[in-house]
């Protein structure tokens, strides 16, 4: 439960609690600060839910690279990713934990190796530099993974904000490049 809130929620609670009840005792019921206080502990549940929704991603439409399978298998990312979030932020336990995180590289896996034949396939001027992008986040997930067995619960944060990151900049960027030479190719 305590994960569920967050530390920094559970410790602001605590503090304006107990900040609340011992002003309320010592000035009265009349003093507006304890009042204050009450309503800062309403508070904190609702921006603490907002600040949690703002940790999902959102397919947007401008991360089209214009052609329908990768732009699935995109969307698809994201929503691996975002099972991750789940599993991490309301601690559903270390074995989801583990299998959320085990589908997202499995399945980047497989969508880079359909991505490279789609860009292979047609010709693409810049595959190998597109491929070596590919592999230098597989080894970077690989090295998050070896850390993560050692220690998951100091691991696992870093972990998905890089994955986080750099699949949606790599999307949004990178991919954006192979998307419009295909697209001029008639690939859609
Ligand atoms: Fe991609
Ligand atoms: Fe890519």
């Amino acid at each position: 439960m305590f994960k569920a809130l967050g530390t920094l929620g559970v410790v602001l609670l605590t503090v304006a609690a107990v900040v609340m009840v011992g002003l309320g005792f010592l000035m009265g019921p009349d003093h507006p600060l304890p009042w204050i206080m009450l309503i800062v502990v309403v508070a904190i549940p609702f921006v603490h839910n907002k600040m949690a929704a703002n940790r999902y991603l959102v397919w947007k439409d401008e991360y089209s690279v214009g052609i329908e399978e990768m732009d699935n298998d995109h969307k698809k990312l994201l929503n691996l990713i975002n099972q991750l979030q789940t599993a991490v932020h309301y601690y559903t336990g270390r074995e989801f934990e583990e299998k959320a995180l085990e589908e997202l590289v499995d399945y980047t896996k497989t969508h880079f190796n359909k991505e490279e034949k789609l860009l292979e396939d047609n010709g693409y001027a810049d595959l190998d530099a597109h491929k070596l992008l590919h592999k230098q986040f597989i080894d970077k997930v690989n090295q998050f993974l070896e850390q993560y067995k050692q220690d998951s619960e100091l691991t696992i944060n870093d972990t998905l904000e890089f994955l986080k990151d750099w699949l949606i900049k790599h999307i949004n960027g990178t991919d954006k490049e192979y998307g419009k030479v295909l697209n001029d190719k008639g690939i859609h």
